[in-house]
């Protein structure tokens, strides 16, 4: 829930998303708030980049040590269990990313989550129970493992392949030890139910805002957080590394809508309570639990179809800004335009979420966008229907790869300012650095390994100056086949930054490391070499 939190987050957040639309950004800072003058755009046509400014750890279990993760993940190996029955390990309290160190689990991993829930609006109180397949990656098996879970929802019965398990949560972990020991590889079927009041996970988004449950002045409520998000309302192994896919059964008040992610499915679902009403929704892709999300309230609904008939609905909140209805009617061109640089959309269905809240920012939630009153506008959405491709089907490893996610996002409303209103970004560019060179706050923090709680610093405002500068290093040729192929190879896949080198370096059959290091790695400006590349110079 939105407390007295949310007032400086958020409009930190606001900030440092105003350089989701460029011409908001600010030139340069110490940090994303310091808010000095913007660049005058280039173009002073609306549009994508030229438009106006958008406005826009808890303490581990005793297993902490022991870092058993998915084969995916490279890390350290394992530490066998002592408390539990027979042999094993006891899965760690963390996937083992440097930032967030009790972020994921240690010693299996996740397929899909199915929620069964009931929420009731008036008292913010959930019910739920979900249900979590997968498979145990500990190589001696699981004597015990953790999910995440905020504490302020409280937990009541744990199975683990149908038999009841014992269970305790230690602040944020929900440390589940099974009746019997999990043999390595087998396959892992948990249930959780529990209830309480969701609401947002102070401080815990990377410095650029809360995440988790918020309430809505409609009386509603919707969840956006990244990195922390999902463990606000269901028991999650909560880092991108291990992407599942997402369903949700949820029972309402009659009166109250409810949309989350992918498909809405009407087949089979339970007969509601008096006085209720049950709707289902499936993603039957495998996301990061962060792209995860729901949106109650008494919305209306914008639906279209795309191109190739998949679905598209939007919900639009009651007290939503009067250009939403507007701008989830352009979903299904503003895709059509990313498809002709990415290659085909890789969800099942679109839309988006456009919220009457100003917590101040809008999230790449899978096929379902949410977009809050300051950033409701037409740059914003090709940025989060970018990250469809660029976040959402290829998933970073680390969040010190947040790159490989917002650089190109940021990137992508670039491409869409060339191509639909004929911007010339390098016209933009050059002026952008123009603003840019002599300060040093804007290239102290690298794009790449930034340190934990830097990793948006910079990725807005300089990652979509780097990517064009690689752009002109190697050509539009290999520039726009790299754009295309990178989501034809690695959609579905986690991948780090280190893989986007190869990539680059691999389909232009050159090595470009250097060049790619001193823009993206770098912590000060690029040598003389790399700084104009092409005509960037003149
Ligand atoms: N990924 C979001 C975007 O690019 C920005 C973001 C970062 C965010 N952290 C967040 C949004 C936390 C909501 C909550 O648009
Ligand atoms: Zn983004």
């Amino acid at each position: 829930m939105p407390t007295s939190r949310r007032g400086p987050l958020a409009a930190l957040a606001l900030v440092a998303l105003g350089c989701v639309a460029l011409s908001g950004c600010s030139p340069v800072a110490g940090t994303a708030s310091t808010g000095s003058a913007p660049p005058a755009p280039v173009s002073t046509s609306a549009s994508a980049t030229g438009s106006a400014p958008s406005s826009s750890a808890a303490p581990a279990s005793s297993a902490a040590q022991g870092i058993t993760v998915p084969s995916t993940f490279p890390t350290s190996g394992s530490v066998p269990g002592t408390s539990g029955p027979g042999d094993g390990t006891v899965g760690a309290a963390g996937i083992g990313d440097p930032y967030y160190p009790t972020a994921g689990n240690g010693g299996y991993q996740i397929d899909g989550y199915d929620l069964n829930l009931q929420y009731q609006p008036d008292r913010n109180a959930l019910t739920s129970t979900a249900t979590l397949t997968g498979s145990v990656t500990a190589d001696q098996g699981l004597t015990r493992f953790d999910l995440d879970l905020q504490p302020n929802l409280t937990v009541g019965a744990v199975t683990v392949d149908d038999a009841p398990a014992t269970f305790d949560q230690q602040d944020a972990e929900l440390v589940i030890t099974p009746a019997s020991a999990l043999p390595a590889g087998s396959p892992l079927h948990v249930t959780v139910s529990y209830a309480g009041s969701p609401g947002v996970v102070g401080g815990g988004t990377a410095n650029l805002g809360d995440g988790g449950w918020y309430r809505t002045d409609s009386g509603g409520a919707f969840v956006a957080g990244e990195p922390t998000g999902a463990s606000a309302w269901f028991p999650v192994n909560e880092h991108p590394a291990d992407t599942a896919t997402f369903a949700v059964t949820a029972t309402v008040p009659q009166g109250w809508q409810v949309i989350s992610n992918g498909v809405q499915k009407t087949d089979g679902l339970p007969a509601p309570p008096a006085g209720m009403t049950t709707v289902r929704w499936e993603l039957d892709v495998p996301v990061a639990s962060y792209l995860d999300t729901i949106y109650i309230d008494r919305f209306t609904t914008v639906d279209g179809t795309l191109s190739d008939g998949r679905p598209v609905v939007s919900a639009i909140a009651p007290d939503a800004p009067d250009a939403a209805t507007d701008l989830a009617r352009q979903t299904p061109a503003v895709i059509d335009v990313l498809s002709g640089f990415f290659g085909p959309y890789p969800m099942p269905a679109a839309g988006g979420i456009f919220t009457g809240s100003d917590t101040g920012y809008a999230l790449e939630t899978a096929t379902r966008p949410v977009y809050t009153t300051g950033v409701e506008d037409l740059t914003t959405v090709v940025h989060e229907l970018a990250h469809q491709w660029y976040g959402d089907d290829v998933t970073v490893q680390r969040w010190s790869d947040i790159c490989l996610n917002e650089c190109f996002a940021s990137y992508a409303q670039w491409l869409y300012g060339e191509k639909v209103n004929g911007e010339d970004l390098d016209a933009m560019w050059k002026q952008q650095m123009r603003g840019y060179l002599n300060k040093s706050a804007f290239w102290s923090s690298p794009l790449v390994d930034m340190g934990a709680g830097n990793e948006f610093t910079r990725v807005y405002d300089k990652g979509p100056i780097a990517l064009h500068a690689l752009r002109r290093q190697i050509g539009d040729d290999a520039f726009f086949k790299i754009i295309k192929d990178w989501p034809a190879r690695y959609g579905g896949k986690n991948a780090s930054f280190d893989d986007f080198e190869a990539f680059v370096n691999q389909e232009t059959g050159k090595d470009n490391t250097a060049f790619i290091d001193a823009w993206f790695r770098g912590t000060t400006v690029p040598a003389a070499q790399y700084l104009y590349p092409g005509d960037l110079g003149s």
